[in-house]
């Protein structure tokens, strides 16, 4: 039987020419006869698939899934198109396989998009199928998971692909905050399902074989005159590094199946369940001596802040988003103590860790998700300011700083912010000081808080001075020492109760763990409004 034909199965035949009716065991070996060829599809079109490169929708959904956890739901659904021969084209699943499954013993819904049907292009039934297993979903509070090969848009079924699209993005807005969405790009994510991606709290991508854009080089070459690759337009690396869309990237299929597992771990189920903590692995006592000396004292000199998180987290229990995207911050989830949490910390190894337009939008979506999923934040500062110049201007700083500012003032999550050195201007009050809702303010002795650094703050302050010294070296250094020590000394912030403690660096995993048992039950209730005015 070929799965794209419509077929008598043989127990109808049977009772065609015999009236009375087949015994139930021909209806089951009929029935397990038709699903395993539905299950097994057409064997040139997946053989070319695997040509590709690229896995079939059901080996990826083995590679995703607890073994034999998967109920499939819709298996028999078929599109009802008319027109332009698809009366003749009407294959069982319609192109998507949809339903259920676990993770670890957990339950996820999910759905896989099947490339050797119709390019995996989504008309009515395709978008039903998705739109089933999202509410299931949404009404069960549990994850959500798409896998995406798709041409996008059926062509062939007109508006009812579009209205099919509009149904989903409907729901996965709904879903938003409520239950964790994932998307991973598996092939092509063309038109429409880029949306579904972009609407996702995460998108892993493969390399080589993904490639996500809203038109596909054929149609940027008619528009535009311009041409591209599928590669160059959208693919992983392009999305990794340069739009921020692909949150993890990943070689081939099953590491980035394997990694869709590992998140799903670390993420609950939905905004009101418990999230996935371990039991406490003694970290309230736990000192950390690297910490000491990954950081040089000199506030200038750079160092790996993924390093510091490596020593605040429990053996290694981190997975960090957006890698080479806007690597001047860093924003991880993680476990502390057995409990999750979400890091943010600035990257002195990349700008000398300046917040920018692209930092501030990965850090806002991020504090924002935790936020949704009542993970505990951890801020680490270590942040000369904002970058200034036309460039960062003209790309709109002050509107997207003002995404992350907004974000943790809007959060009401367990906050706590540990400042390792420098934290200037704007850029200490945005990263989570105790001015805009921090629980508990740490700092190191290192510490720096100012309006600005020393050199700059006694260039102007001091302007008239240094022009009419003789030695201005001299008068210069004198200044700045002075400034060092009246405003920039390590315990002036503690002093004025903005830090609550000044600790030894080597207590800092130990000083977090208690801080987040300590606000462990924390509840705090927003003023009630529709919603608040985003500065998007
Ligand atoms: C119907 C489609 C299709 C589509 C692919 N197919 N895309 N059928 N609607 N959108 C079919 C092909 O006709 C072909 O069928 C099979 O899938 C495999 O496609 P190929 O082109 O042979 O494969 P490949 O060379 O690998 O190229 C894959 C591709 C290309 C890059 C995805 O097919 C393509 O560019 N498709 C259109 C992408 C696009 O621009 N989509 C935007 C739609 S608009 P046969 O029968 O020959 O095997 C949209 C708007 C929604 O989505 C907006 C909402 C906001």
């Amino acid at each position: 039987m070929s799965i794209s034909e419509p077929d008598i199965s043989p127990a109808v035949l049977e009772e065609a020419v015999n009236p009375s009716p087949p015994s139930m065991d021909r209806l089951r070996e009929d029935l397990r006869r038709t699903r395993e060829d539905i299950a097994r599809g057409h064997p040139q079109a997946v053989a070319r698939q695997h040509a590709l490169g690229k896995r079939t929708a059901r080996e990826r959904l083995d590679l995703l899934l607890d073994e034999g956890s998967f109920v499939e739901i819709e298996m028999f659904r078929r599109h009802r198109a008319h027109g332009l021969g698809m009366e003749r084209k009407r294959p069982y699943t319609d192109g998507v396989v949809a339903g259920s499954g676990t993770i670890n013993g957990r339950r996820v819904f999910v759905y896989a998009q099947d490339f050797t049907v119709f390019g995996g292009s989504l008309g009515e039934a395709h978008a039903m199928k998705i739109q089933k297993v999202l509410d299931l979903a949404l009404s069960t509070g549990s994850p959500f998971i798409g896998l995406n090969d798709s041409g996008g848009a059926r062509i062939q079924e007109g508006v009812m692909s579009l209205n099919g699209y509009g149904g989903i993005f409907h729901r996965s807005v709904q879903a938003s905050g409520v239950i964790p969405q994932i998307s991973v790009v598996l092939g092509p994510c063309a038109g429409g399902a880029a949306y579904s991606t972009a609407l996702a709290d995460f998108t892993f991508m493969v390399r080589d074989i993904a490639q996500l854009y809203l038109t596909g080089p054929d149609v940027v070459e008619a528009v535009t005159g311009e041409r591209v690759t599928h590669a160059e337009l959208g693919g992983a690396h392009v999305h990794a590094s340069k739009s921020g869309l692909a949150t993890f990237v990943h070689n081939d299929e099953e590491s980035c199946l394997a990694a869709v597992r590992d998140l799903v771990s670390m993420l609950p189920s939905n905004n009101l369940s418990r999230l996935p903590s371990l039991p406490p692995r003694g970290a309230t006592t736990d000192l950390r001596p690297r910490l000491a000396e990954i950081v040089p004292v000199d506030t200038r000199k750079p160092y790996d802040m993924r390093l510091v998180m490596a020593e605040l987290v429990d053996d290694g229990d981190l997975i960090e988003l957006h890698r080479d995207w806007a690597a001047n911050v860093v924003c991880a989830l993680a476990r502390i103590d057995g409990e999750v949490v979400g890091l943010v910390g600035n990257q002195p190894m990349v700008l000398a860790g300046v917040l920018d337009v692209e930092a501030s939008q990965k850090a806002a979506r991020f504090v924002r998700f935790c936020d949704a999923f009542s993970i505990p934040l951890v801020t680490l500062v270590d942040v000369p300011g904002f970058l200034p110049g036309k460039d960062q201007e003209h790309a709109g700083v002050i509107r997207h700083g003002a995404k992350l500012l907004y974000a943790y003032c809007e959060a009401t999550v367990p906050r706590i912010q540990v400042i390792l050195r420098k934290a200037y201007g704007g850029a200490y009050i945005v990263m989570d000081s105790r001015s805009i809702g921090a629980d508990l303010s740490l700092a190191w002795p290192t510490n720096e808080v100012a309006v600005m650094g020393a050199e700059g703050a006694v260039n102007i302050i001091h302007r008239k001075e240094l022009a009419a010294t003789a030695d201005p070296v001299t008068t210069r250094a004198e200044l700045v020492d002075r400034y060092t020590r009246e405003l920039a000394h390590p315990a002036y912030t503690a002093e004025r109760g903005l830090v609550d403690e000044v600790i030894d660096p080597v207590e800092t995993r130990a000083a977090v763990a208690r801080g987040l048992a300590m606000l462990r039950d924390k509840r705090k209730q927003a003023v009630p409004r529709k919603h608040g005015n985003l500065p998007l």
